[in-house]
């Protein structure tokens, strides 16, 4: 999607850390941007930046489960903005960190249902919109580096990213013939607040459930000298300006990938090999790839091309 000036992005967790990036990189990009959150405070406190600069605007107050007032902020912003064209589904909370059988079915669902089928009701609630319109537009959802490559003891944030990449993957396949496209943008370390506003927003009835939680855990300090000072790792974390900014250049040239952080190129090589080691070592037979081609060929990967250096404006 190229031309952005002008057009619509409905952008849900909007209010804060990355989904604030995106919305002032597509703002900065001319668009009319709307900030969907779940915290009307928030949503107060993000608007000015906007206004001052004299960006289009405006806030909806959205919880992302909530299918019906799904419906309802859609209609609102096409009453206000016209068509919508871009959806980022950003909202997410945070998981409980350490394994699995610990989780709670209640904590389950509760995350489940804001990370995963939040991002379900969104595009099923604006992307046939999108399409009946029929201007170009674009779907990105925020996944993770975590849903390529895991982290241990997050497995359920790291499902949840990693079902967010097949989903997404799976959609730009799905779109391909239309002037719609979809990313799953998974970003590394990047400033935030998930911590914060995961505890927020998390119903009253869970408030005392997991409270250790996760979200991106600290680096191991395995190979650290005793006694060395404290390395300050917040220095490493990408601002989430600069992670909207990778958002909209994945938008404009229609990235089924959004990455952030090139050193996880090494992790993400290893993990693939693993995955090639474990085919079994027995020969082929000719006519598999072709009998099932529709299950192993698939022309989407091959769309990916490689992404410029930090010089790309
Ligand atoms: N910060 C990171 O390092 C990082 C890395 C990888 C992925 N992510 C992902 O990026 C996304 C944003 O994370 P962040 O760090 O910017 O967090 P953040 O807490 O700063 O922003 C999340 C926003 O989502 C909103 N939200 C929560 N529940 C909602 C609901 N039900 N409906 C609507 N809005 C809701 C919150 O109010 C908040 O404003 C998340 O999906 C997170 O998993 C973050």
């Amino acid at each position: 999607m190229k031309n952005l000036q002008g057009k619509v992005a409905f952008i849900t967790g909007a209010a804060s850390g990355i989904g604030l990036g995106i919305a002032k990189a597509c703002g900065r990009a001319g668009m009319k941007v709307v900030i969907a959150d779940i915290r009307q405070k928030a949503i107060d406190e993000a608007l000015p930046f906007f206004k001052e600069k004299g960006w289009p605007v405006m806030g909806v107050q959205l919880d992302v489960t909530d299918r019906e007032a799904y419906a309802r902020a859609a209609d609102e912003v096409e009453k206000t903005f016209g068509n919508i064209h871009v959806l980022v589904n950003n909202a997410g909370v945070e998981a409980p960190m350490g394994p699995l059988w610990k989780n709670t079915f209640k904590d389950y669902d509760f995350i489940m249902g804001v990370s995963f089928t939040g991002i379900i009701n969104g595009i099923l609630t604006i992307l046939p919109r999108i399409l009946a319109h029929g201007e170009e537009g674009h779907v990105v959802s925020t996944a993770s580096q975590s849903g390529l490559y895991v982290v241990p003891g997050a497995a359920l944030y790291c499902a949840i990213k990693a079902g967010t990449v097949g989903l997404m993957e799976t959609l730009a396949c799905d779109l391909k013939g239309t002037n719609v496209g979809a990313s799953a943008f998974c970003p590394g370390p990047v400033v935030g607040n998930l911590s914060a506003t995961s505890k927020e927003v998390r119903p009253p009835e869970l408030q005392n459930d997991n409270q250790e939680t996760v979200a991106p855990p600290p680096p191991p300090p395995t190979n650290m000298e005793k006694n060395a000072p404290m390395f300050d790792f917040s220095k490493l974390l990408m601002t989430a300006e600069e992670a909207g900014e990778r958002v909209v250049r994945g938008i404009r040239r229609g990235d089924l990938y959004i990455l952030t952080h090139p050193e996880f190129r090494e992790s993400m090589q290893e993990k693939m090999e693993a995955i090639l080691r474990a085919y079994p070592d027995q020969p082929l037979k000719p006519e598999f790839r072709q009998a099932f081609s529709f299950l192993t060929q698939n022309p989407i990967y091959k769309t990916q091309t490689q992404v410029p250096g930090p010089d790309w404006n």
